[in-house]
């Protein structure tokens, strides 16, 4: 069974207090990236209320084509418009899906809300089928949490 070590992550996560904003997010992508061996893209996507569109923010993995998403499209903009992770075990089983790299297997994406609203998300490729487990869907909600606290 892999799991994540989510306590480790948990602390180490505190160690990230000093910093704000797109550098913050900037080093938490990456120490993401080089934790979780089955994150394979992990970035910010944040909202544009006024286009109605996703814009990319920090990121590791593949460069994408999807730097703008539009709310409804995807497995993001779905997020978009419902404020809720969505887990997708395997993106071929979805037809409202954006492909940003042939490997990809899997994906996960977590509302980030800020003062009860939604901003924006966080979104973790996989290279595996159905690797996410309850410890990931912690781990990635208290990240979008210490972000939405530190913009
Ligand atoms: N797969 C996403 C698009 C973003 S890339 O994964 C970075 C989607 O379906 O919304």
């Amino acid at each position: 069974m892999k799991s994540i070590p989510l306590k480790r992550l948990l602390n180490e996560l505190l160690e990230f207090d000093h910093l704000e904003g797109t550098e913050l997010q900037q080093n938490l992508v990456s120490w993401l990236d080089k934790n979780v061996s089955y994150y394979n893209w992990t970035g910010f996507y944040f909202m544009n209320e006024e286009k109605q569109q996703l814009e990319i923010g920090p990121y590791v993995g593949a460069f994408t084509d999807h730097s703008i998403i539009p709310y409804g499209k995807g497995i993001c903009g779905q997020v978009a418009l419902s404020g809720k992770t969505f887990e997708v075990p395997d993106v071929n089983a979805q037809d409202n899906y954006l492909a940003c790299s042939l490997a990809t297997k899997s994906e996960i994406v977590v509302p980030i809300y800020a003062n009860d609203k939604l901003i924006g998300q966080i979104d973790i490729d996989s290279h595996q089928l159905d690797p996410f487990t309850t410890e990931d869907h912690e781990l990635l909600e208290r990240v979008a949490e210490f972000v939405a606290n530190r913009l």
